[in-house]
């Protein structure tokens, strides 16, 4: 054995040292550190289970609990100098989630173990350190592969937690704003052109639909991946008779896992994560494109809020919408990281292989990502003032009340497709004229067809052209306020 392999996990059958460029490169921890609580508590967990299997006794079961609790401030009074104690104690005090981000960004705590091979390799040595040899039996009847499965299920439920928190913040400041808007209006589009007009409560509903999804989405993903791989063994199961009920009771989890083969390789759940952020950024990402457009000088319908805005270096009149554009570009960066996994996946033979490593950074920036947009952009969204008047006037002008002008002819018997056409034709009257179809006299309009009668213009009125949309889903005025008491009702109810 090599003096520099001593400290390892797995010395006994090597007698030359790593090379060294390829032990640093190899080396997980200086990602894997932030996954220091999750490990603190598999480990405990682990302890509990081969205790009962008789590996520990009651009073080194009870040191060995005790000086895993020690571990994280061990670590962080090891590297001192770098770490802010302060934000580690109260990010575990609160359980905030994501607590061990703390550690992630303590380049010194990695630093100071330059021979650390990973969370795992960490926790062991520091272990060590404070409770002496027996901290060497921990590793019995247990595998780093069910370990880093383990903490990674632990990550990615944290991350499904948090991220639900952040999306029913967004929805509450969607359907805030909606109910705001009252009754206004905003012309909807298709292909980039003027289509209908709709309530704008109407259209940030359709955000919530959406969020509401996501939110479903990442709890669906959360029932499925919660089960303990503790138990399963570097591969074929631990060797020792372990009731793996205990971990995972322990840990939070519904169950164990039910084949160590999947548990040990598996990591669908973390690609069931990332890709439903996938999802989540792609709702977040055509929100902020539609923002961006509504605040260009074209639409003039949003001043955008200065405090999410910034300026030009070189043009002093510039507010430029930075924060929409990086939300775009962030969705563009989750979509990698699902990427990522789902390639790093797709090759690989059962079970543990160690590309399964590359998986992590991608699942942590995944979480790092989606939870910085959803921190902003929930007060991004109350401060958003639209232009009321201007989107009335882009919603009453330019014949958006065709449809309305076509159904009020079918109303009156005439088949929808020839209703179509007279209506082209009143349009195209209109276009020539300079006149929107309210403003054709009766007289020109039934020219084109005697079914036009005086009650033609109440019928294209802007109210009128709403609310002819009654049906569930439409946006008939009284249709969007029940969508929006429900939708505020699910939210107060925790149903959202
Ligand atoms: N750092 C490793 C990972 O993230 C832990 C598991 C190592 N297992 C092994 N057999 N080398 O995948």
């Amino acid at each position: 054995m090599s003096e520099q392999n001593a400290t390892k996990m797995w010395s006994g059958r090597f007698r030359e040292p790593l090379n060294q460029a390829f032990e640093a490169w190899q080396a997980s921890f200086r990602f894997d550190v932030r996954l220091l609580p999750h490990e603190v508590a598999a480990s405990r967990a682990h302890a509990r289970m081969i205790a009962a299997a008789g590996i520990l006794t009651e009073d080194e079961l009870a040191t060995m609990l005790d000086g895993l609790n020690q571990v994280p401030r061990a670590a962080i009074a090891a590297g001192s100098s770098f770490f802010n104690l302060e934000a580690y104690s109260e990010a575990h005090a609160k359980h905030r989630p994501n607590a061990g981000a703390v550690f992630s960004a303590q380049p010194g705590i990695v630093a100071l173990h330059p021979h650390v091979e990973d969370i795992h390799h960490f926790v062991e040595v520091t272990l060590t350190g404070i409770i002496g040899d027996l901290a060497l039996k921990l590793h019995t009847g247990r595998s780093r592969n069910e370990q880093i499965a383990t903490d990674m299920r632990l990550f990615v439920r944290e991350a499904i937690d948090t991220t639900i928190s952040g999306l029913t913040r967004w929805t509450q400041s969607l359907v805030d704003l909606a109910e705001q808007a009252g009754e206004a209006v905003m012309p909807s589009y298709t292909h980039l052109q003027r289509a209908e007009p709709v309530l704008i409560a109407h259209w940030l509903l359709a955000y919530v639909a959406m969020a509401e999804r996501d939110i479903t989405r990442f709890r669906d993903a959360r029932k499925r991946m919660n089960l303990c791989p503790l138990g399963s063994g570097a591969i074929a199961g631990a060797t020792l008779p372990l009731d793996r009920t205990i971990a995972a009771e322990a840990l939070g989890f519904d169950g164990p896992t039910p084949n160590s083969m999947d548990a040990t390789s598996d990591r669908d759940f973390a690609l069931e994560f990332t890709q439903a952020a996938s999802v989540l950024g792609l709702h977040i990402s055509r929100f902020a494109e539609e923002l961006t457009l509504q605040a260009t000088a074209e639409y003039g319908f949003l001043d955008l809020p200065e405090a999410f805005s910034t300026g030009s270096s070189a043009m002093p009149q510039k507010k430029n919408p930075d924060f929409t554009e990086l939300i775009r570009g962030k969705s563009a960066r989750l979509i990698g990281s699902a990427t990522t996994l789902a390639v790093l996946i797709k090759g690989l033979p059962l079970a543990y292989n160690k590309d399964l490593q590359e998986g992590q950074e991608p699942v942590f920036d995944a979480a790092d990502t989606i939870a910085a947009m959803l921190a902003i952009l929930p007060e991004f969204t109350r401060a958003l003032t639209f232009r009321h008047a201007q989107m009335k006037t882009a919603a009453d002008t330019g014949y958006l009340n065709a449809m309305a002008a076509a159904t009020y002819l079918s109303n009156k018997g005439i088949p929808f497709r020839k209703a179509h056409e007279i209506i082209g034709n009143a349009v195209r009257l209109g276009l020539e004229t300079h006149r929107e179809l309210s403003e054709i006299p009766l007289a020109d309009l039934q020219q084109l067809s005697p079914a036009f009668a005086e009650d033609f213009y109440a019928s294209v009125t802007l109210e009128a052209t709403l609310d002819c949309h009654d049906v569930i889903g439409g946006t008939a005025r009284p249709r969007v306020a029940q969508a929006l008491t429900a939708a505020r009702a699910r939210l107060t109810e925790g149903l959202v």
